[in-house]
């Protein structure tokens, strides 16, 4: 079985410069869900047809992974469904009686593995098989024709149909499995005399019936799945539909979602037990979150793994960063990556870190710059502490030892190295290394001006 998926159009109605497959669902390209799905079914080879915005799709899902590569087939031309598989046609191996050719759009995001796999059951060489869709919601579909027997015969796009066709309720999905050795002559005997004057992919099942073949349909009335992209409506509409299914999913698995409709997983979310999740959560890339996990309002994570027993707390942000058990974070915590802290770790409010290591136990409470350091347990964190790691050219690093306690307000100027049980006086500038229970004072000394007088306003 080979998959063709056409992607070729231009996507007029989502007014973007960006290739309409290349809009996201769930924080994935469409293109890229639908190359997903073909590789879970195994496809032997995947056929993209590209036309607008090749280039630019083809930089970004020029490599899919997973040990498959992609067939691009560029349709200069977008002259209809029929002549973008054409494209493929010469690409697709006909000689095997056995193989089967599964055509899917780039813009049908959220189409099933499970779905295709039962309508390739019903393939074979002799048959076409057809997905097919039960809706009232049939405007601007090809609707499916059947003859008093109930056997499909043709598909009749709308703007070619009679009133009477078009309160058929049966309607394409645009999704079909095709015999590879009879598809490149039913292509050929395609034409375009129609209401769009396109090559209609949709006129093969007629040329298919001629010639003695049968149409198997397979009927579903789940909309959402074989719903197309055409303009942002529609992108938002599967945008909550895939949140709403993912979310019941993990609520199903007993995490805690104070509300599933203000919960959005960008990505792959793994999750514990005991996990509680508050609203207007969200979730970007890899993210896995351990037991008794609780993630307060407001909270963006990414590709970051958070320990057993860990809280963050409201409106933080955390992205690239490994996080231990027992820490907590937050409020308004900014976590940036490289960072690693340990357990029991504890990070307050309006404290960025950045490429820190942070040890068992060690905390920063309040209002500072952690940057590319590595500090051991059982450290104090001072309010208004800066690690000074920038000299306008170079990063460098501070390095602290265990129980080192930084006043408030101080800077240690990078590349510094504090011993264990270091003290640093509030308001330091600490710019050389500090020995093992020394205590440095990097401050100006206190003047007391004894009858100083105040200023007074002027007079005139
Ligand atoms: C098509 C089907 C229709 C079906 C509907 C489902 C035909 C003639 N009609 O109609 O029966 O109900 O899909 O959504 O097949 N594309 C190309 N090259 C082209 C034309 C289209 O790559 O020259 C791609 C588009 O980018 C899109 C897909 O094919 O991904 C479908 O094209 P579109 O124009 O949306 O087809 P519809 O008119 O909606
Ligand atoms: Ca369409």
């Amino acid at each position: 079985m080979e998959v063709v998926i056409l992607a070729a159009g231009k996507g007029t109605r989502m007014f973007s410069a960006l290739p309409k497959v290349l809009h996201a669902i769930g924080g994935k390209p469409m293109l890229q869900r639908v190359i997903a799905t073909a590789i879970e079914i195994n496809a032997k080879q995947i056929h993209v047809v590209v036309g607008f915005g090749a280039d630019k799709i083809k930089a970004k899902l020029g490599n899919p992974g997973l040990g498959q590569t992609i067939n691009w087939v560029m349709q200069e031309e977008q002259l209809g469904t029929g002549h973008a598989v054409q494209q493929a046609a010469s690409f697709i191996n006909s000689d095997d009686n056995d193989n089967t050719i599964l055509v899917l759009y780039g813009d049908v995001p959220l189409i099933q593995a499970s779905t295709l796999i039962r309508l390739l059951s019903l393939a074979d060489k002799n048959s076409i098989s057809l997905l097919t869709l039960a809706t009232a919601n049939n405007q601007g579909l090809g609707r499916i024709i059947r003859d008093e027997n109930e056997d499909v015969v043709a598909i009749i796009e709308e703007k070619d149909a009679t009133e009477e066709q078009r309160a058929i309720t049966e309607v394409n999905s645009g999704i079909m499995a095709i015999p590879a050795a009879r598809l490149a002559d039913w292509l050929s005997r395609l034409d375009n005399a129609n209401q769009q004057a396109e090559y209609y992919l949709t006129d093969i099942v007629a040329k298919a019936v001629q010639d003695g073949c049968k149409i198997n349909a397979l009927t579903i009335d789940a909309e959402n799945e074989v719903q197309g992209v055409n303009d942002k409506t529609q992108l938002a509409q599967l945008e909550r539909h895939l949140q709403m299914t993912n979310n019941s999913k993990l609520i199903e698995q007993g995490v805690t979602l104070r509300d599933p409709a203000r919960v959005d997983v960008r990505g792959e979310l793994n999750c514990g037990q005991d996990v509680e999740i508050d609203v207007n959560v969200i979730f970007e890339g890899a993210v896995t979150l351990g037991n008794n996990v609780s993630i307060g309002a407001n909270v963006i994570i990414k590709d970051s793994s958070i320990g057993d027993g860990s809280e963050i707390l409201a409106n933080s942000n955390i992205d690239g960063a490994q996080i231990g058990n027992e820490t907590a974070i937050g409020p308004s915590a900014r976590i940036r990556p490289g960072t690693v802290l340990h357990n029991k770790v504890k990070i307050g409010n309006f404290v960025e870190t950045k490429n820190a290591i942070i040890g068992n136990g060690s905390k920063a409470n309040h209002l500072a710059y952690i940057g590319d350091a590595e500090i051991g347990e059982n450290c104090n964190i001072g309010a208004g502490t800066i690690f000074c790691n920038y000299d306008g050219a170079n990063k460098h690093k501070s390095t602290l030892g265990n129980n080192v306690f930084i006043g408030s307000n101080s800077v240690l100027v990078a590349p510094v190295s504090l011993a264990d049980n270091a003290f640093v006086a509030a308001g330091s500038a600490i710019n050389s290394d500090v020995p093992e229970n020394h205590l440095a004072v990097g401050r100006g000394k206190q003047r007391n001006i004894k009858g100083w007088k105040r200023p007074t306003k002027n007079q005139n």
